[in-house]
Formats: structure tokens, C-alpha cells, sequence
């Protein structure tokens, strides 16, 4: 990684980030990791998902399902279709549209099956990229743009499907760390002699504290030296679709383990992940603002949070099972052969999906629902 990959712009742009982090520090004393994750990735003005620098795709750091493939949403559709058919009048709402291109691929497959619905809703914290989906699909759809509603916070007594790819992984982190038989909150301090953040430790609070210990009691993987992640803004956010949902379901996609996975012993350096350009580094503190942060998914707490929250889990399974049950080969099935360039094109971007080795298994899909009985699609045996 270096500093020449990065236009003169970007590196000033990185730079005026840094001392606003400087600033908090200094009048904070340390701050935690959430909060240095929290305004690296979303600070206004310089933040990594607002600053005109997170490009997706091809050109941008990493690649989301959406964005390799149509074939993805379209599934997605097929399944929120069926759980829309059992509602009256209901909406869709996106939670984070990053490019806006699953929404557009999502209701172009609603609308080639008639199955459009009243609005499509989408709450996207980032101006930057309300702008993107806005030209996006205004050009897509024009005559259905008027029903696209970005929201300022989540609506009330809301009937319908949301869904959420690749946004717990983006929800800032807690670390800790366990030594000398001590559990520790992972800080960032500036370091002036090398002019760079670094970790500083401090006890963890009783929050925190409880939080880990809900787990180590579990399956015990506190080890000297162990350190990872606690997603401690899930169970809020989590809360908060839970309590506008009236009526309808919950789809949440992203990487990540059942916790026994997640904190197991082996896993001592815990899943924090940056990525720039398409590859993945360890180094949050590498120029601030340009560059993604993330962390895998504790898929239990996500589970547990939506029970405990009153919704129903109607299922859990990997990525592949989700989309070949939702007709992914079906779907391909319908391009023509004889179309070479076109077909070869889709079909690398199903083995993508679905391979083991690449998304399928490593990106899980789950399911709530709440005042519906219904097998989903998506999670049949
Ligand atoms: C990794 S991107 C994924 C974008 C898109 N869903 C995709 O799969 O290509 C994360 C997205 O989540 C959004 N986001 C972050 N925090 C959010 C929150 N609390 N509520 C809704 N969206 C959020 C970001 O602005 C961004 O659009």
C-alpha cells in the first residue's frame, strides 16, 4: 500500500480528516475505536462514504453482490415478492443503497413481474450517495422515480419487505482485547513522534464488559492476547427496524459467523478488514477516509436481537442456498446459450455467488418476519 495510488486531492482530503480525529483526541483525551471507525467512515464532510472518494465496483475498493451481479437482486426480488403477495399494499425499504443499483435491479424484475410496489424506500445516511441513486435510477425507471422516497429516519407502522446487504458490516465496532487476565476497550490515540493513530488500552466498562462475557459463557475463548470485535450499535439498530415493521419481513446479508465461529479460540486477531483498491489490509489507520473499514457479522447476536425484538427468524443459510432456492439457475437459464460473450458473462457471475470458495458460504442471508406465516422461499429445504 502506498501513498502514490491516491490523486493529490484525495490525500488532502485524507489529511483534513485526520486532524478533525486529532481535534476529538485531543479534547478527549483517547476515543474508542467505534468512535475513530465512526467518523473515518462517516463523518460528513470527510468521511470514507461521504467524501466522493467510495466507488464501487470494478474502479472502487470492493466489490458488493449488487454490483457483480443483476442476477443477485433479482433473486432478492423474486423473494420479497413473495412475502409482499401476502400484504396489502405494501412498500419496500432499503436500508444503505450504496450505488442504488440493487434497487434499480430489484424493481426492474418487480416491475417485469408486475409486482411493483406502492413506494420504494430508502434510507441512506450518505449525501453523497442519495445523489448516486437519485441519477441512478431516474434514468432506470422514470416512470415509476416518483415512488423512490429517501427517508431522514425509519418510517412508523411500516408493511412490507426491508433489506439490508452489506450494511452490519459497516456499523462501527468496539475492540477489545484480554490481557494479564484483564479485558480492555481497544482505543485510538495520536501518536505525535510518529506523527500516526495508534492503539491505546484502557479497562473495559461494565457494558462492555457484559457484552463479552455473554459470549464467553458460551464457549469460553478468552486467551492472553485475544482481541476482536463487539458489535455493540446492532442490537439498536436492529431494534429500531424491528419496532417500525408492522407487518411484513426483514432480509440482512452480509459475512459472518454463528458465534461459535465467530469467537472461537483460533480466531485470536478477530475479523476487523480494511480494503483499498480492491485489496484487504489490517491497517485501519492507513490514510483515514480513504479507505473502507469493516468487520465480520456475529450472526447470533443479529438472531438473538430479533427474537428478543419479537420477529420471527425464518431462517438462516448460507448465501448459495439462499439464491440457487430463489431460482438463480432458473433465472440463467432464460439467457440464450448461443449468446456466448453474454451467457459465459452471467455464468462466472453465478459461480461467484454461489462457489464456496468465492461469496456462497461466506456471506449468509437471514430472514425475520413478523405477523406473517409463510415458508420463504429463500430458506426451503
Ligand atoms: C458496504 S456499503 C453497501 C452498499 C450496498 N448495500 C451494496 O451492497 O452495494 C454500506 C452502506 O450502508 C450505509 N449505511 C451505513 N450505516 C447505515 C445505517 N445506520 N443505516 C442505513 N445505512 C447505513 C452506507 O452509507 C452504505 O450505503
Amino acid at each position: 500500500m502506498s501513498h502514490s495510488n491516491f490523486s493529490p486531492q484525495a490525500l488532502a482530503l485524507s489529511q483534513q480528516l485526520s486532524q478533525k480525529i486529532q481535534a476529538t483526541i485531543q479534547q478527549q483525551g483517547l476515543i474508542s475505536f467505534q468512535t475513530y471507525m465512526n467518523m473515518v467512515l462517516y463523518d460528513h464532510q470527510f468521511g470514507y462514504y461521504s467524501n466522493g472518494h467510495y466507488k464501487l465496483g470494478e474502479l472502487g475498493d470492493f466489490m458488493t453482490a449488487p454490483e457483480l451481479s443483476s442476477l443477485f437482486s433479482r433473486c432478492i426480488a423474486i423473494q420479497m415478492a413473495q412475502v409482499c403477495s401476502k400484504l396489502s399494499k405494501p412498500d419496500i425499504l432499503e436500508l444503505g443503497a450504496g450505488s442504488g443499483k440493487m434497487a434499480k435491479d430489484i424493481l426492474l424484475q418487480l416491475q417485469q413481474a408486475q409486482q411493483l410496489p406502492q413506494q420504494y424506500l430508502i434510507l441512506e445516511p450518505s449525501r453523497f450517495l442519495q445523489d448516486c441513486q437519485k441519477k441512478l435510477l431516474q434514468q432506470a425507471l422514470p416512470d415509476y422515480y416518483d415512488h423512490i422516497i429517501w427517508l431522514n429516519r425509519l418510517p412508523k407502522n411500516f408493511r412490507g419487505m426491508m433489506i439490508a446487504n452489506e450494511v452490519l458490516d459497516a456499523l462501527p465496532v468496539q475492540l477489545f482485547c484480554y490481557q494479564n487476565q484483564r479485558l480492555y476497550e481497544v482505543m485510538v490515540a495520536y501518536d505525535e513522534s510518529e506523527q500516526q493513530f495508534a492503539y491505546d488500552y484502557q479497562a473495559a466498562d461494565a457494558k462492555l464488559s457484559q457484552f463479552v462475557q455473554q459470549w464467553q459463557s458460551q464457549q469460553p475463548f478468552l486467551a492472553e492476547g485475544y482481541q476482536s470485535e463487539a458489535h455493540t450499535l446492532i442490537p439498536a439498530w436492529l431494534n429500531s427496524l424491528a419496532n417500525c415493521l408492522e407487518q411484513g419481513g426483514i432480509l440482512l446479508i452480509d459475512y459472518g459467523y454463528l458465534a461459535h465461529e465467530y469467537y472461537h479460540p483460533q480466531r485470536y486477531m478477530g475479523s476487523l478488514i480494511c480494503h483499498s483498491q480492491h485489496q484487504a489490509n489490517d491497517k485501519p489507520f492507513f490514510l483515514p477516509g480513504l479507505q473502507d473499514i469493516s468487520s465480520f457479522v456475529n450472526f447470533s447476536l443479529v438472531i438473538e436481537v430479533g427474537k428478543q425484538a419479537g420477529l420471527d427468524c425464518v431462517g438462516y443459510d448460507s448465501q448459495a442456498n439462499f439464491l440457487l432456492n430463489c431460482g438463480i439457475t432458473e433465472l440463467l437459464a432464460n439467457y440464450d446459450p448461443n449468446d456466448v460473450v453474454n451467457y459465459l458473462i452471467l455464468s462466472h457471475q453465478v459461480k461467484k455467488l454461489i462457489l464456496p470458495s468465492e461469496m456462497g458460504e461466506k456471506f449468509k442471508v437471514v430472514g425475520f418476519a413478523k405477523g406473517i406465516e409463510l415458508d420463504w422461499l429463500g430458506f426451503q429445504d
